[in-house]
């Protein structure tokens, strides 16, 4: 069998991400990529000549700044159409619970989404994702979540799947039956969390589903109905994640974390009790200045608490078209730090080490290491803390994904 071509990339500023040092950096430093993989890391002074001889193709950098991808750990990139309209009724006083209860909101993407037919989600979720990657993304997490049945799940799913598979992008799934009670259930929640508990087997079955997600509020689920839903999760062996603690107090982070969570996500309204919980089981919190700004909130997540329990903290978009229609991770990064008040380097580090973990792939992305796969980002930056810096510009220069640069 013969070996796949080595690529030395030289001449590079290291923001490896690995424990050490402050963003485990590396001056004038090498990567040495072996097909999809990092063979070697580290200072290239300290790169032993033998391997530096087989690299086939050598690319010095200048001194640039090189991250791992990105990873960009709650979307929700599948639907139809939009919510501009209610973004203004919001404006003129109409708060995001009067709207869902009224009947839109989540709902009113559902409509949207049931008429869209595959190709055109496809088509805009695909735009989507392309321009989350113009900023060095290249691990996705995609929820569903605006099916609200079988058939749409199902083809919400198979569309997140597809981006996978057509695009340079590492996509893992998580099915969000349980993100709002469709019409056609109206009144009986308990018969539609049966539904999707059903449909989880399904999905699985087809290969569809890389965790399972539910919406804990009181607009939304309870903390009853949504242990059903980690039962039948658990029951498949797949993981689970939560919208915890997001407009009111459930105590739902406490139970994800009793379910061995990858993540909880949101978490204004969490209290010590859930913190302390999340700690204990490895759960990460998934803060999204996103929403959070969109929605206008005032309470802030509890970054203080959350840092000093050494709860693992992750960043993301969430991109959906209710409480977050926007599609910059790099806009997450400087939210992260002017509204949540987390350094530069805790940001990055929710968009690569703590948001792999999030996804279950603490192993193998979100750090520049001898042996994960080779995702990383070269930017016109010269120190990390500009990541977090900037906004409304973007200084991604090249994209290696899996070993293979990314054409822009
Ligand atoms: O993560 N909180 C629940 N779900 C989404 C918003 C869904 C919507 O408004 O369409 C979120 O913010
Ligand atoms: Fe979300």
């Amino acid at each position: 069998m013969s070996t796949p071509p080595l690529t030395l990339w030289r001449g590079a500023r290291l923001a490896t991400m690995c424990p050490g040092a402050p963003w485990g950096l590396i001056d004038d430093g090498a990567l040495l990529v072996e097909g999809d993989t990092l063979r070697w890391v580290g200072a290239e002074h300290a790169l032993p000549p033998a391997l530096a001889r087989q690299a086939e193709h050598d690319i010095s950098l200048d001194g640039a700044l090189v991250t791992p991808g990105l990873i960009d750990c709650h979307t929700h990139l599948v639907y139809g159409g939009h919510r501009a309209t209610e973004f203004e009724l919001r404006l003129q006083g109409a708060s995001y619970d009067e709207i869902a209860r009224a009947g839109g909101g989540i709902r009113s993407t559902v409509t949207a989404t049931r008429v869209a037919t595959d190709a055109l989600l496809y088509k805009l979720a695909a735009q989507r994702a392309r321009t989350l990657m113009a900023e060095g993304v290249t691990t996705i997490e995609i929820k569903s979540g605006y099916g609200l049945s079988a058939e749409h799940e199902a083809r919400c799913l198979r569309v997140a799947r597809r981006l996978g598979r057509e695009l340079p992008l590492t996509v893992r799934c998580t099915s969000l039956g349980a993100h709002a009670v469709p019409h056609e259930y109206t009144g009986r929640p308990d018969d539609y969390i049966d539904a999707v508990c059903d449909w989880l087997t399904m999905q699985h079955g087809e290969g569809l589903v890389d965790a399972v997600d539910a919406f804990c509020d009181h607009i939304a689920f309870t903390p009853a109905q949504t242990r059903r839903i980690f039962e039948a999760a658990r029951r498949l062996g797949l993981p689970i994640k939560l919208h915890a603690e997001q407009l009111s107090n459930q105590h739902g982070a406490a139970l994800a974390a009793e379910f061995g969570a990858l993540s909880a996500d949101h978490l204004e309204h969490l209290d010590d009790a859930g913190i302390a919980a999340m700690a204990k089981a490895g759960t990460v919190a998934v803060l999204l200045p996103g929403a959070f700004y969109f929605l206008r909130e005032t309470r802030l997540p509890p970054t203080p608490e959350l840092r000093a329990a050494g709860v693992p903290i992750a960043i993301a978009s969430d991109h959906n078209p209710g409480s977050s229609p926007g599609l910059s991770l790099l806009l997450m990064l400087n939210m992260a730090c002017t509204l949540f008040r987390m350094t530069p380097e805790e940001a990055l580090a929710g968009v690569t080490v703590h948001a792999a973990q999030a996804l279950g792939l603490a192993q193998t992305h979100g750090r520049l290491q001898a042996g994960r796969q080779a995702d990383f980002v070269v930017w016109d930056l010269a120190a990390p803390n500009e990541l977090a810096y900037w906004f409304g510009r973007n200084p991604c220069r090249r994209i290696v994904r899996a070993g293979v640069e990314i054409e822009s």
